[in-house]
């Protein structure tokens, strides 16, 4: 069971949480979430959000965090090693191409933020936010080069390995995006109309739940834990046998959804205090921040300017978690060595990423069920390919690996968790897998 080579290891129990919660909290909780909120219909999105993330998530984040430390290894490896002449470890490839594809949209929207962090610096955001971010977007040449240079940033930061590449990375930022959120936060509340946003965000309207609001909220609890697609799994691989899955899993968790919460809270009073519509889409951040940035006076640049270099950094902890993925696929499962692994995959992942960022603009005509590229990435990796992969990886620790194995893997061994091991093996056995799979038939049904 021990790893084919030696493997880097994450220094403390502190470097685990703040890798994991670097790969969880990202432009998932501060782009992807608010605009989710605004489309699907405020508080009772949130209540299903939440739910999701109690029930099925938190269960899969166990199970792959059981499979990873457990193998020691990648996630095709991890099949390979804990279910030997099998075919789960095929089944593991969904966890390979993944990542690719939702690093290939995640890396335009991450030219977003190095765009906006540019037009911070320059002092460029005036009234018409929602203008600005609509030419933008629809140009070509701009969100191209931007989404190179983060794909660039991306590569670069996966080259340099993980202790010295990922772990000072999250250590320093992440404390510091909180606290810019915190106080554009409490900013925006003062503007005039921003309490409407508040209660968008509090009071439920149940009439706006269908098959398809709660798919996108299950959808988007993988995506913002990053589960599903081996990140987890390949952290949980870097982590010491002495380490605490549950401690780690549930304080992940938490750091996520607060800034979950905390990035709706920043949007969606500004939303209303601005007049733009709350479905506006996956601009929505884009266009509603600048906006409270543009009342702050001369602070509002430098907290634009901190705000944008911030959400870059949260980005980039998340991309490299993608990345890792395939690259520890590539270098362990088929000998290739770590720079050419890297380079490979960014250049294809770039490649599919171009499609996107032009879907807005010269491709816009180019639709699949009514869906451009980028939407159709999106929406096939979050509601579709992420819960798959973790309805994988939960089947495979449940019925698969010995009950044995995985009480040991929890409990360290029966030192710890001991109370909680049967209610989580109850939710990873029977309620994770039905719940996926009941969403994913009536999203399909309806
Ligand atoms: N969880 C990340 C975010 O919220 C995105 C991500 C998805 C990262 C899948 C790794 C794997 O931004």
């Amino acid at each position: 069971m021990e790893p084919m080579k030696a493997r880097e290891h994450f220094g403390s129990r502190m470097a685990v949480i703040m890798a994991m919660a670097g790969s969880a909290i990202g432009l998932g909780n501060i782009w992807r979430f608010p605009y989710l909120v605004g489309q699907n219909g405020g508080a009772a999105f949130i209540l299903v959000y939440l739910v999701a993330c109690v029930v099925l998530a938190l269960p899969v984040f166990m199970a792959e965090a059981i499979i990873g430390r457990r193998s020691g290894c990648n996630s095709f490896g991890a099949m390979r090693v804990l279910a030997p002449g099998t075919r789960w470890k095929w089944l593991a490839m969904v966890t390979v191409i993944t990542p690719m594809l939702i690093l290939s949209y995640y890396s335009v929207v991450g030219g977003w933020s190095v765009d906006y962090f540019i037009k911070s610096c320059a002092f460029r955001f005036t009234g018409d936010t929602s203008g600005i971010f609509g030419r933008f977007i629809s140009s070509t040449w701009e969100p191209l080069i931007t989404h190179t240079v983060f794909m660039a940033f991306t590569a670069g930061i996966v080259l340099l390995g993980v202790k010295k590449g990922i772990e000072k990375f999250t250590k320093i930022t992440m404390p510091m995006l909180f606290v810019l959120i915190v106080a554009i936060v409490i900013y925006g509340l003062t503007i005039p109309g921003s309490w409407k946003g508040v209660e968008y965000m509090v009071k439920p309207d149940f009439s706006k739940l269908d098959a398809n609001v709660v798919a996108t909220a299950m959808g988007q609890a993988f995506f913002s834990l990053s589960l599903g697609v081996g990140t987890i799994l390949t952290y949980a691989s870097y982590m010491q046998k002495q380490e605490n899955i549950v401690t780690s899993g549930v304080c992940t968790a938490s750091f996520d959804l607060l800034f979950a919460l905390l990035a709706g809270f920043a949007v969606m009073p500004a939303v209303f205090a601005a007049g733009i519509a709350p479905e506006e889409g996956a601009g929505l951040v884009f266009q509603t921040l600048p906006f409270i940035f543009s009342h702050m006076g001369w602070a509002g640049a430098i907290v634009s300017i901190l705000f944008f270099f911030s959400i870059l950094i949260a980005a980039l902890t998340s991309s490299i978690s993608v990345l890792e993925v395939g690259v520890a696929y590539l270098v362990e499962e088929k000998g290739w060595t770590r720079v050419r692994s890297t380079l490979v995959l960014a250049l294809a992942t770039w490649a599919l990423g171009v499609l996107c960022s032009l879907s807005f603009g010269p491709l816009s005509g180019v639709k699949l069920l009514g869906l451009g590229f980028f939407d159709i990435f999106d929406n096939l990796c979050s509601n579709w390919l992420m819960p798959f992969g973790g309805l994988l990886f939960s089947l495979f620790v449940g019925w698969k690996m010995s009950k044995a194995d995985v009480r040991d893997e929890f409990t360290n061994g029966g030192t710890r968790n001991v109370g909680l091991f049967n209610a989580v093996y109850f939710l990873l056995r029977y309620v994770a897998p039905v719940g996926i799979l009941v969403v994913f038939v009536t999203n399909l049904l309806f």
